[in-house]
């Protein structure tokens, strides 16, 4: 990438792995990044992504913690069994977005909807247990002194029964051996990956239909990561998931996302398929390493 006369070579890491002097700074993409929030996607369009009607859909959501505002009339549009990422700076509100459709923000604006109901202030244990949302935790959520059955088991903790639970989680076991081989074991002793899985399948205990993923690949080793986004294809492709992720491996997650949103600020900033935002040179240079 050329160099304007006179900038003076960014020594400071922000995203992708591009050479030193492709390199931007965090304050450099998000400054930068504002610039692209200029024109704001219209409905129309997001509805267009969807590719038939939506199965969930934000209209106008106004979001944050306490008093504090960081979510600003913000729309979302996802259709059955499709996958939607989305990607922007540190501290845009990608995962707030995921915490107001779970129910653990303030919502002052705005409407959340599942399959035609209104579920914008459901609590977290109804959007599991009766709206068919899951949300997958971040990282080190799995208790490391329990077996890996028991982990798994408190996934069902809503549950009507116990035996509904053990149930579910055979029902886990049999599609991942890895798993099934070690459920008598600590939790503490599986791979990063491994443990990765055993947090969705907790997930997958309360058989969603949506389920919600903040960042599967941090913390993971290249070959880990594959493997999750190959077991969220699965999800997705076999058994008709609808996912939304957020991902600062804004490739990964792009190439496995059907549609991609960039959010900055708090805002929607852009809205395209997967393969038009990887194939973007704005999205290119802030958030794919040049
Ligand atoms: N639990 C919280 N309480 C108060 N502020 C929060 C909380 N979580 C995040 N924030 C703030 O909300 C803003 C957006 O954060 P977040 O949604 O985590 O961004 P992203 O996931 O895009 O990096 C940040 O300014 C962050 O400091
Ligand atoms: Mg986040």
């Amino acid at each position: 990438m050329a160099e304007e006369p006179g900038t003076p070579k960014k020594g400071i890491s922000g995203y992708g792995k591009g050479s030193v002097d492709t390199v931007l700074s965090v304050d450099d993409v998000a400054r930068d990044a504002e610039k692209l929030s200029a024109n704001k996607p219209p409905k129309q369009q997001l509805t267009e992504l969807t590719k038939g009607e939506a199965f969930l859909s934000i209209d106008g959501l106004v979001a944050g913690y306490g008093k504090m505002e960081i979510i600003h009339n913000f729309d979302l549009r996802v259709g059955a069994g499709q996958s939607l990422c989305l990607i922007g700076p540190n501290g845009a509100g990608k995962s707030t977005i995921l915490h107001s459709i779970y129910g653990f923000t303030n919502i002052t604006g705005g409407v959340i909807s599942v399959n035609g109901n209104d579920i914008t202030r459901l609590s977290p244990n109804d959007k599991l247990k009766n709206a068919g949302i899951a949300y997958i935790l971040q990282d080190n959520s799995v208790f490391p002194d329990m077996t890996v059955e028991e982990n798994l088991l408190m996934g069902g903790f809503l549950k009507d029964s116990t035996d509904e639970a053990h149930a579910a989680a055979e029902r886990v076991f049999e599609k991942y051996s890895r798993l099934k081989d070690r459920r008598d074991q600590r939790a503490g002793v599986l791979s990063g990956g491994e443990r990765r899985l055993l947090e969705i399948s907790r997930a997958l205990i309360m058989e969603p239909d949506v389920l919600l993923v903040d960042e599967p690949s941090i913390g993971l080793e290249p070959r880990f990561i594959d493997m999750v986004f190959e077991i969220l294809d699965d999800l997705q492709n076999h058994e008709g998931k609808t996912i939304i992720m957020v991902e600062q491996n804004a490739k990964k997650g792009l190439e496995f996302a059907d549609i991609g949103y960039v959010l900055v600020s708090g805002e929607l900033a852009m809205a395209g398929t997967g393969d038009e935002l990887l194939e973007d040179p704005e999205i290119g240079r802030l958030f794919l390493g040049g």
